[in-house]
């Protein structure tokens, strides 16, 4: 034995965990504890420190509509599997009487209908999103304050011994998934004090800390009032989603804007486009998406309506086409957006390097890529 002194580093996480919490702040605009808590589960499990016969991590998330929850659990999944679609969804109010737990379990054998009802929470579904890379789970409680009785005792199970008993007595193992609960309970507290008798703020209240504990005491009370100490005990860590102010509603806006550009990109037609927005056609979309009771949802809806559909139309009557470069301005005069073609003809790696500057364009994509290059050379040969 050589004996050392060596102070080490417990605050740095490897490169995996890195990787998540990159990947992760690049999609959730300023919910930075959710993203750490993710992170701090995720590294304990790579390094195979969490609890044996329970699942890999339980977290309850609270706070506002709008703010991020659901999209925080899409972006996990996201971020290791590949799919923000990856998630098990089970919204709480529809399973409250027992005919709808059946769809949930399945049931037992002997009951009418028991060879028709396969089971929304089988292992096959558990299963079925995970990749050679990562072998987790994702599966997502929305608005567990709704949950009936029977489902409560569904979930302390899963939380408690990550098992569910099926209604033909089959077990589903939730060893390898990671269990997240949204909840709205506190919203009205949390609200009342931020902007009392109002809904959501102007500006969150995320630069003034002491406020900002205060409305998360108020939601963590709300929870302690409404939950039993049994449930929130299985918990591994609850945290208060921040209301978005207008400088992450901002930054959300920009990465909606980098998801349209994507779908067109990916879209079934082939009408691969570029489009750029002016910082006035910006600021009409942040004016028309701002509702601070809806969060980030109404921004998204502003999206839709004022971008979406009038590129869609664009598309459909044939007036852009593949290698078109678009400006989306803003017409003061009859303050609406208006779009211009600035340039035709543009190759495809030129625009794709511009829609996915970081990382691979999808498949489809890198095939056009490849025979438009070799067309490129031909033409140059
Ligand atoms: N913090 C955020 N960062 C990035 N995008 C966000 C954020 N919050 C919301 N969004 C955008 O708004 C949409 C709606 O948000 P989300 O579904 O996560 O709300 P929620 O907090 O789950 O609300 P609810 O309590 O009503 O279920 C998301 O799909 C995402 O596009
Ligand atoms: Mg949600």
């Amino acid at each position: 034995m050589t004996r050392v002194q060596k102070v080490l580093n417990a605050n740095l996480v490897g490169r995996q965990a890195e990787k998540l919490d990159r990947n992760l702040h690049k999609r959730i605009v300023g919910q930075e504890e959710a993203v750490d808590q993710v992170v701090k589960v995720y590294q304990t499990y790579l390094a195979g420190m969490n609890n044996q016969g329970r699942p890999i991590g339980t977290f309850l998330f609270m706070g506002p509509t709008g703010s991020g929850k659901t999209r925080m659990v899409e972006a996990l999944a996201e971020s290791l599997v590949g799919d923000a679609r990856a998630v098990i969804k089970i919204d709480c109010a529809e399973f409250q009487h027992s005919h709808e737990i059946a769809k949930l379990i399945g049931s037992p054998p002997g009951y009418l209908g028991h060879r028709e009802t396969h089971p929304l929470l089988s292992q096959e579904t558990l299963n079925q999103y995970q990749t050679e890379q990562c072998k987790l789970s994702f599966v997502l409680f929305d608005e567990i304050e709704k949950a009936s009785d029977a489902l409560w005792n569904l979930l302390l199970g899963i939380l408690d011994k990550a098992t569910l008993t099926l209604g033909d007595n089959r077990r589903v193992d939730f060893t390898r998934s990671l269990i997240f609960m949204t909840s709205n309970l506190g919203s009205a507290e949390m609200s009342n004090i931020i902007s009392p008798g109002m809904g959501f703020v102007e500006a969150a209240p995320a630069a003034d800390s002491r406020l900002w504990d205060k409305i998360s005491r108020a939601g963590l009370d709300a929870a302690r009032k409404k939950f039993t100490p049994e449930f929130l005990n299985r918990i591994d860590k609850s945290v208060v989603f921040k209301p978005l102010g207008d400088e992450q509603l901002k930054k959300i806006l920009d990465l909606e804007l980098g998801y349209v550009q994507q779908r067109i990109f990916a879209s079934a037609q082939g009408v691969q486009f570029v489009f750029q927005l002016t910082d006035a056609a910006k600021s009409y979309l942040l004016r028309e998406g701002t509702d601070m009771k809806y969060g980030a949802r109404h921004l998204k809806r502003a999206v839709e309506r004022h971008l979406v559909y009038p590129l869609s139309n664009l598309i459909a009557t044939e007036q852009v086409h593949a290698g078109d470069m678009l400006r989306v301005d803003l017409d003061s005069g009859i303050d609406k957006l208006i779009f211009c073609k600035e340039a035709e003809g543009l190759p495809i790696y030129a625009m794709a390097s511009q829609v996915y500057p970081e990382s691979v364009p999808p498949a489809g994509t890198a095939a056009i890529m490849v025979k438009e290059q070799q067309a490129g050379h031909r033409r140059a040969s």
